[in-house]
């Protein structure tokens, strides 16, 4: 059985499902701090069998302990975490007691139980301002924020904790900026208030719940000015868990850092163009300042990832815009109530 920490969140829900369809046995823990308990009967209605499900925090150290007794548990995939770059910087201490914390006492839990195989959501956030791309995996690491340091301090614990015994398998998963949903429209991602990343602002600039889209900035040194990204599409990213967890199974012990991108950048005005094709409407724009903190450009180098685990990122743009509109525009209450909680049109 394979535990996935953060599971009904937007990236361990596509991994769960694509471990069950793999024939994995799941096991979810989740506190719902930022995602609904519906997600597993969706993951139920897409692989015909719900994950095992528990409500708790990956900071209880009892519940861990209990789980790992519990359930014969071959691997860990860790995805729970708080991820809101402007949110950590409000509230630091928060994100380095449920990221760092949680994490600590999430490998405690293991290493107290035996399991020794550990795949670990972390981000390009670790390159900080990129020096040169594309990213390959030894570019200098830095962080300007907390939720980033987050990120780097648990891929050095992952590192002393490798080199400290034998027999760990860890994968250090670097994603660049996952978007789109599963093609069924059942699961994707929910962001509560006013969304922070692109994608999920221009679907709600599309669903008439935003009146338009700010872009923040149209002065970088990118071919239209607007800032670029490496979008991946979460199914891909999904697989690419799946085989980062084979990998590890395969060997005696590894330490594993890879990137998870597709190697291709596309600006805001290519992202907002590829969008209105989807949805067969136009996305209202204004330019707006820069946003603090933000770089021009970042996509990922990709050689390590298809060295080392076969795996490339096979969907496009047009699959990750269609796939993420079929997801925003369903017909679906609990979301538009949420929605509507926190509606603005900022
Ligand atoms: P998400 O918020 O949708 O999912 C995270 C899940 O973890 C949520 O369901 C939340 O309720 C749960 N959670 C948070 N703290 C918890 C705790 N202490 N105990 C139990 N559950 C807890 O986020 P996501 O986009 O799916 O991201 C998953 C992971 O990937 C995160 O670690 C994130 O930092 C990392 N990541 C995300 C992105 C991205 O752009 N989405 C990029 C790079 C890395
Ligand atoms: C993409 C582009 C914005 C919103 C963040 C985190 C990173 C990682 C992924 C977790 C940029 C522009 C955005 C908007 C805009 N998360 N934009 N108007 O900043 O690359 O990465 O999420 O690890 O750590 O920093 O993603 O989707 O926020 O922005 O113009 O309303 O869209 O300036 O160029 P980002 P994003």
């Amino acid at each position: 059985m394979i535990l996935i920490t953060g599971g009904t969140g937007f990236i361990g829900s596509h991994t769960a499902v694509v471990l069950q369809q793999a024939g994995y046995d799941v096991l979810v823990i989740d506190n719902l701090h930022n995602s609904e308990r519906e997600v597993i009967s969706a993951i139920g209605q897409i692989t015909g069998r719900e994950p095992a499900f528990i409500e708790g925090d990956i900071r209880d150290v009892s519940l861990l302990a209990g789980l790992f007794k519990t359930h014969h548990i071959q691997a860990v995939m860790h995805f729970a975490g708080l991820k809101a770059v402007g949110e950590s910087t409000q509230i630091p201490l928060t994100y380095y007691d449920n990221n760092i914390q949680g994490s600590i006492t999430l490998l405690q839990a293991m290493r107290n139980a035996g399991v020794r195989t550990f795949v670990f959501s972390s981000s390009a956030t670790v390159y900080g301002d990129p020096q040169r791309l594309p990213l390959t995996e030894d570019h200098p690491r830095s962080a300007t924020n907390p939720y980033g340091y987050t990120k780097l301090v648990i891929e050095d614990i992952l590192e002393s904790l490798y080199r400290s015994e034998p027999g760990w398998k860890i994968a250090r998963l670097r994603y660049f900026n996952p978007v789109g949903a599963h093609p069924s429209g059942l699961i994707g991602e929910s962001p509560q208030g006013i969304p922070n990343n692109l994608m999920p602002f221009i679907a709600q600039v599309a669903t008439g719940q935003r009146k338009q889209l700010n872009i923040f900035g149209n002065d970088y040194d990118t071919p239209d000015g607007t800032g670029v990204r490496d979008y991946i599409h979460v199914m891909d990213l999904a697989e690419g868990h799946k085989t980062a967890l084979e990998y590890c199974n395969a060997q005696a012990q590894t330490l594993l850092t890879t990137n998870l991108g597709t190697g291709q950048g596309y600006s805001v005005l290519e992202m907002i163009q590829a969008y209105e094709q989807a949805c067969g409407k136009p996305i209202a724009y204004q330019v707006a300042e820069r946003r603090p903190g933000d770089i021009a450009a970042c996509w990922a180098d990709t050689t390590y990832a298809k060295q080392t685990l076969g795996w490339k990122a096979d969907l496009g743009l047009k699959e990750m815009c269609q796939d993420g509109w079929r997801w925003a525009s369903r017909d679906n209450t609990g979301q538009q109530k949420r929605g509507q909680d926190s509606f603005n049109t900022d």
